[in-house]
């Protein structure tokens, strides 16, 4: 790796412990106002403080983030379809290295559609896009997508994310399963993990954070299960409690218990 490529990546996995709370916000690419992230800044604003970088679009970058923020920025450059639309793997790479490099960001992010219609298509947007990434040093983050009908195990999982190793990514995401650790051997960059839609209850996210962290994950790229609680701030402290502190799931409730007391309910639901 060359300096800048060096530099960028240790913005978005802290070379201090090796890991990452990466805040993600792009569900609007594809799935437009999203519950609770109707209004981006409004859900960004108090939790970009406590990040170790955001997930976004450029669209969303440039209306809802201050530009003299130093929160790393990790740009999504890979969409082109929606819900609504015909395929969701029909995904092309939708913003130019040069506009990245503009937006001074410091990881692009792309997803890969392993196992689905236009496999092929996403594979070689992977390769295309660590080209453009490795010629100007910055990082790129492969997010292994996967479709409604598809089982997120340790197989499959794994096989995606060592494909998107081997094509030159330089991090990882993917979803926590079963077996978590053979997903995590099996793929030589850092692996974070995507929280999935909001579960019930905010431990439940916790839970998962920690046995990712117990089985190898070098953070998490969380959304639904931070901003879609009714105390966001709250749950991203907690989040990174058990990240960066090694808290177990006891200790970080008990501090997203403490913390919800001095947190109005969620903006995002009072607009
Ligand atoms: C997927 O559409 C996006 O890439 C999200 O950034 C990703 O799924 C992480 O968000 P969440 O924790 O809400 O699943």
């Amino acid at each position: 790796m060359d300096w800048g490529m060096k530099n960028r990546f240790s913005r978005i996995i802290r070379p201090n412990d090796g890991r990452c709370v990466m805040l993600a916000v792009d569900h609007g690419y594809f799935l437009g106002p999203t519950e609770r992230l109707e209004v981006p800044y409004k859900t960004i604003k108090p939790l970009l403080p406590f990040a170790d970088s955001i997930m976004l679009t450029r669209g969303i970058l440039r209306t809802s983030v201050n530009p003299s923020t130093d929160v790393p920025i990790v740009l999504r450059v890979s969409g082109g379809t929606s819900i609504i639309g015909e395929d969701l793997s029909k995904e092309t790479i939708t913003t130019s290295i040069q506009e990245a490099i503009k937006l001074n960001v410091s990881c692009l992010a792309l997803s890969i559609f392993v196992g689905s219609k236009y496999e092929h298509q996403t594979l070689v947007n992977l390769a295309n896009l660590v080209d453009s990434g490795e010629k100007y040093g910055i990082p790129i983050l492969a997010v292994t997508a996967v479709g409604k009908d598809m089982v997120r195990d340790a197989r499959y999982l794994a096989l995606a994310c060592r494909i998107a190793a081997e094509l030159g990514a330089h991090v990882v995401k993917t979803y926590y399963c079963e077996n978590f650790e053979t997903v995590v051997e099996g793929c030589p960059v850092p692996i974070i993990i995507a929280g999935g839609k909001k579960l019930e209850k905010e431990i439940d996210a916790l839970e998962l954070t920690f046995k990712a962290i117990q089985d190898g994950a070098a953070g998490v790229d969380m959304g639904r299960n931070i901003w879609q609680s009714d105390f966001p701030v709250a749950m991203i402290k907690a989040v990174k409690s058990i990240v960066h502190e090694n808290y177990s799931v006891k200790e970080a409730y008990e501090l997203f218990n403490k913390e919800k007391k001095k947190e109005h309910k969620n903006p995002a639901l009072t607009r």
